[in-house]
């Protein structure tokens, strides 16, 4: 059964159902929730295997002076779209301290025991100077303007966003995230978004760096949830060469029945169940979704090997 309490919100119980019903799929999204869910993803990007953070966070830290340059002396509060560990949030905060008496900071996530856990760390390492609200919220339901606008009322009178860590890689609707981002966005604001790269010939090296332990328990985490034994299959990762992007699927031994709520559904031998993807784009690509969702890219910045970016946009009058 469902502990209902892991999965946190009454309303991801039928998003879950019609997931599972409509596309045979356990949103990634939920992996998050829950202390299982907090721990796993601070286990995996603790772990050696998870280099992409570690690129990332140089990309961040080589590239502050230039994405802040485009602040121009005006005042921004900061706003973490899923901060995972807090961990990428931290240089933004001290860059911000140096400009900003007070820095202000915000922290969206689906999962609470995520929110805590950045809190936890991002305190441990900045002493002052710093506010930071929380609210727990799921970009896919719809825009977050109530919050940003009230940010912008009783703090600075412009959002800085940023979507790190690949997460608008892993949404089951990138377009629809980003849509709601733009719906909470003012033209005056800015958002960074951190996307793994496509790199054409690497399919087999970017597959092979899913097969660890620590991605196998993260994408794991719901079936441990909705009472699925792990041993009753195996865990097959493929690029989708024409979504482009790497899934993860539990291949299922045996057949199994999985109660959720009220409800029972029937899975085969043989029937995949997908659990993760990650999308890889190239820059074009993202200037088409950025265009497409109402925003002009205004830099980007990517490592030597072409395989990580950090996009920062702005949005466009529509
Ligand atoms: C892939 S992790 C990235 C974490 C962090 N930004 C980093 O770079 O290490 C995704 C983060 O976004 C949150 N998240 C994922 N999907 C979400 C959604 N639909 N709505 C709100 N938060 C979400 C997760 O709880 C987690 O904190």
């Amino acid at each position: 059964m469902v502990k209902k309490k892991e999965f946190f919100r009454k309303e991801h119980i039928p998003e879950l159902i019609m997931a599972l019903k409509g596309r045979k799929e356990i949103p990634m999204k939920f992996e998050y929730i829950g202390k299982s869910g907090a721990e796993n993803w601070d286990k995996l990007v603790q772990s050696k295997h998870y280099g992409v953070g570690l690129k990332e966070l140089n990309l961040i830290k080589n590239n502050m002076n230039t994405i802040t340059n485009s602040f121009e002396n005006k005042k921004f509060n900061l706003i973490d779209l899923g901060p995972g560990n807090g961990i990428k949030t931290i240089p933004f905060i001290e860059e911000f301290g140096k400009t900003h008496n007070l820095v202000n900071l915000a922290i969206l996530d689906i999962s609470e025991e995520m929110a805590n856990l950045a809190v936890k760390n991002i305190k441990k390492k900045i002493k002052k100077n710093l506010k930071i609200k929380r609210y727990t919220i799921d970009f896919e339901e719809g825009n977050f303007a109530k919050i940003t606008k009230e940010l912008k009322k009783e703090d600075y009178p412009n959002n800085f966003l940023v979507l790190l860590g690949n997460t608008v890689g892993n949404q089951f609707d990138r377009y629809r995230v980003l849509l709601n981002i733009r719906g909470s966005m003012g033209l005056s604001d800015y958002l960074l978004i951190g996307l793994e790269m496509r790199r054409e010939k690497d399919y087999e090296k970017i597959v092979k760096h899913y097969h660890v332990k620590e991605v196998y328990d993260t994408i794991t985490t719901n079936l441990g949830k909705l009472g699925i034994d792990k041993n009753k299959g195996k865990i097959e990762i493929i690029y989708n060469k024409k979504k482009n992007q790497v899934e993860g699927k539990f291949v299922l031994a045996e057949d199994i029945i999985i109660k959720i709520e009220k409800e029972k559904f029937k899975f085969k031998r043989g029937d995949k169940i997908l659990l993760m993807i990650s999308y890889k784009a190239t820059i074009s690509d993202l200037r088409n979704l950025l265009a497409e969702t109402g925003y002009k890219m205004i830099k980007y910045f990517v490592d030597k090997e072409k395989s990580y970016a950090l996009v920062l946009c702005q949005p466009i009058p529509l």
